[in-house]
């Protein structure tokens, strides 16, 4: 099944040979996957950390395409030269050849310090200490959703991680729980979140755009439902949503639908593990303050609607295998009136 909150393919890119012949060899490897369809390619970079990603890839391309032509041929023209003859007499029998030895070993060792040192000196450089002006986010990966904390703007998000363009942000990476893997593809290398440590990656977005990541580090059973999506814009409209996002919860009107909603909350389980400011402030799940302005629920799994919210409060293990969000066997009435209520918080 397609998730249909999250798109795939980044339609209307031109695409010139070059990575043309890249897209060629990720389709080799991805051999279920149609190319254009790619989720999440490293071969578009947006970012800067991205844009070396994929420099260093390519230049290894072409090097290896090199050597793979030159060992193709050698190894062709000894197929030919060696090949079973009539009368057939007994080669020359020889034991050892240092010189071949040497080649052969002292080789690999050149290209493989050759790719070492660019992609060695990348990662240092995507992992140091952020510029002051950088923007500072804390991600936490949870089994198995992505919270985004930004310090310095009293922000508390999840799943949808926004970045004004152009700006450097420093990314702090940690894990409460397991090792998580910190992913979007088109914004760089993915990089593990090991708990008990900080890890670091230093970025600049270059271009607007949604760019979507998913947690690439095995982390239980739903490490496949462990998505988020970058909304990289410009900085006015990062402003906007910064303005928003620290806005306090919506309060519903007495008497509505979404204040039954609200007093469902209150009264029930949902208290304990997460927040919405001015009403409860529990920290296991994702800060629901503003849940209703988010595009996608359950870790990025599904899109955000009444029909997909109402299934996801009904039965989370049954739509997340493995969610820590248990049954709670709410009544209808309850997961209408939640249903009403979580949408109100935009
Ligand atoms: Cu988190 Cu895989």
């Amino acid at each position: 099944m397609r998730h249909p909150s999250f798109p795939v393919g980044q339609r209307g890119a031109r695409i010139g040979p070059t990575r043309a012949a890249a897209f060629f060899v990720a389709g080799l490897t991805l051999a279920a996957c149609d190319m254009v369809t790619v989720p999440a390619t490293t071969l578009a970079p947006k970012s800067d950390f991205g844009r070396v990603s994929y420099d260093i890839f390519l230049s290894i391309f072409w090097w290896d395409a090199g050597i793979f032509l030159v060992v193709s041929a050698v190894l062709v023209g000894i197929i030919f030269r060696f090949r079973e003859r009539d009368p057939r007499p007994l080669p020359a029998q020889v034991r050892g050849n240092p010189k071949l030895e040497l080649a052969w070993t002292v080789a690999p060792v050149v290209v493989l310090t050759l790719i070492a040192f660019p992609t060695v000196r990348a990662v240092f450089r995507t992992q140091t200490t952020p510029p002051p002006a950088a923007l500072r986010v804390r991600v936490t990966g949870h089994q198995w959703w992505w919270e985004f904390e930004y310090p310095e703007l009293g922000i508390r998000t999840a799943t949808e991680l926004h970045l004004p363009v152009g700006r450097p942000v420093g990314l702090e990476l940690r894990s409460p729980d397991v090792i998580h893997s910190f992913w979007i593809p088109q914004l760089g290398g993915k990089r593990d979140t090991p708990p008990g440590k900080v890890n670091r990656i230093v970025l600049t977005p270059t271009t607007p755009g949604r760019y979507y990541g998913q947690c690439a580090e095995f982390c239980g059973a739903s490490h496949a439902n462990m998505r988020m999506l970058a909304v990289v814009e410009a900085p006015a409209e990062f402003d906007a949503w910064v303005a928003r996002q620290r806005a306090p919860a919506a309060t519903p009107a007495d008497g509505s639908p979404a204040a039954a909603g609200l007093r469902a909350f209150t009264t029930g389980a949902c208290v304990g593990c997460h927040t919405i400011t001015g009403v409860s402030a529990g920290v296991v799940g994702p800060d629901l303050t503003h849940v209703g302005s988010r595009t996608t629920i359950a870790g990025g799994m599904l899109p955000n609607t009444p029909g997909t919210l109402t299934a996801w409060l009904a039965d989370p293990p049954g739509v997340k295998p493995g969610s820590i969000m248990p049954d709670l066997h709410l009544s209808v009435a309850d997961v209408r009136a939640l249903t009403e209520y979580l949408a109100t918080l935009r």
